[in-house]
């Protein structure tokens, strides 16, 4: 008997827990039903907005690469290098939503068992703003889609009140879930940024608002580095650079660190994890730390653009781990998901040498009492 990969994640039944995230993949109809036939369970389509995107003029995307015999990081095409991380500064889809509408429908009715999920974007701070948001949201769940994904992530939105301007303030990741919440009719995950202080914040705003899950991490905010010959950065237009995002293998402990951090807050919430992942070891994180499905992107750009040996590996390495473990009862992804959420915890809990003598990097007796002020001269 065949592993049985299917899992039910925010009420939704995926026959593996493996989706393309949202970027070039996912942006046309092409790739989007190529990609369902090579395997995976669902996708999240490229953010669809309803302003007017226009992108940097050159390249927006590249990828750094590490040298194997030297400290060498490079966007440089070389032999005898790894992949280190992708960069972009890509902005949202450039199709306007009634290139994808039409489009959105026929491919869910093409693969009525597949999972097609919409990113959607639009402003905040503004009434104006917040009815786009629930035209996206009747747009898309009128074309059928099984789940909306909001884009409170992108690092390099043009427009400041967009994008991870809107998960970095607790109070527009709730308003704006809200005000998805009111109109839709499917689940609501919202994709927080990375670049705050402490990223279970933002995910208890969005909960507030109603938000069915937490996709987590869109790319971290870095700028691309400078040739030491040439003294231009690797990746400018006329010689200027901007902050972008960093993705693949170089941000997974990054994305794991805040995913941790969120499934720790809340346990019995749902979770996507995003970032860095192309093969089952990779997604196994995330699952160990409690999420219920996994994204992928750079990954999957680098392999026929949408990823057919990707999720090859990663479905036949979650039977295989099944499998393995099937002596444990272990039958589906529920029966190991969050097994390790609860094994991270402060520093001080980590045991000592000699844990009789250790108290939190206090004094045995709590702080030192603070040493008297030093009398002042009475002298004039
Ligand atoms: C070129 C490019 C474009 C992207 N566009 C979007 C987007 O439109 N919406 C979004 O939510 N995330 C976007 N992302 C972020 C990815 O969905 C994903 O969160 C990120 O790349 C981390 O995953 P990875 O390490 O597998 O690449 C984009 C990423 C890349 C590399």
């Amino acid at each position: 008997m065949s592993a049985d990969l299917s899992v039910v994640f925010t009420g939704i039944r995926f026959e593996n827990p493996f989706l393309l995230a949202s970027a070039p993949p996912t942006e046309s109809e092409s790739n989007i039903l190529r990609a369902f036939e090579a395997g995976w369970g669902g996708v999240v389509t490229k953010t669809i907005g309803l302003h007017p995107v226009v992108n940097v003029a050159g390249a927006k995307t590249k990828f750094l690469r590490s040298d194997i015999e030297t400290p060498r990081i490079s966007m440089k095409n070389r032999p005898a290098s790894v992949l280190h991380s992708s960069w972009n500064w890509e902005l949202i889809s450039d199709k306007p939503m009634d290139w994808w509408v039409g489009r959105l429908s026929k491919i869910k009715k093409a693969h009525p068992s597949k999972v097609l999920v919409a990113s959607i974007m639009a402003g905040s701070g503004s009434d104006k703003e917040l009815h786009n948001w629930q035209l996206l949201t009747k747009a898309c769940q009128n074309e059928g889609v099984d789940a909306l994904e909001l884009n409170f992530s992108c690092p390099h939105m043009d427009r400041d009140d967009m994008g991870s301007n809107i998960g970095k303030s607790q109070g527009l990741c709730s308003v704006v879930t809200q005000a998805v919440k009111e109109v839709a009719k499917v689940p609501v995950w919202c994709k927080l940024t990375p670049s705050t202080t402490d990223i279970a914040v933002e995910a208890g705003a969005a909960f507030r608002g109603g938000a069915d899950a937490i996709s987590s991490s869109n790319t971290f905010p870095s700028i691309p580095l400078i040739d030491p010959e040439t003294l231009e950065f690797e990746m400018s237009v006329d010689g200027y650079t901007s902050s972008g995002g960093l993705g693949g293998p170089a941000i997974l402990p990054l994305a794991l660190a805040k995913m941790s951090r969120m499934t720790r807050a809340f346990p019995d919430k749902s979770f996507s994890g995003i970032g860095g992942v192309s093969d089952f070891s990779h997604a196994l994180n995330y699952f160990l730390l409690g999420c219920g499905t996994v994204q992928v992107c750079t990954a999957a750009m680098l392999d026929h653009a949408i990823g057919p040996n990707v999720i090859r590996t990663l479905k036949q390495g979650m039977a295989e781990f099944l499998e393995k473990n099937a002596h444990r009862g272990w039958r589906s992804l529920e029966d190991f998901r969050g097994l390790r959420r609860d094994n991270v915890v402060p520093q001080s809990q980590i045991r000592r040498p000699n844990p009789d003598e250790y108290h939190g990097g206090h004094e045995a007796e709590g702080y030192a009492a603070p040493e008297p002020a030093p009398e002042l001269s009475k002298k004039a």
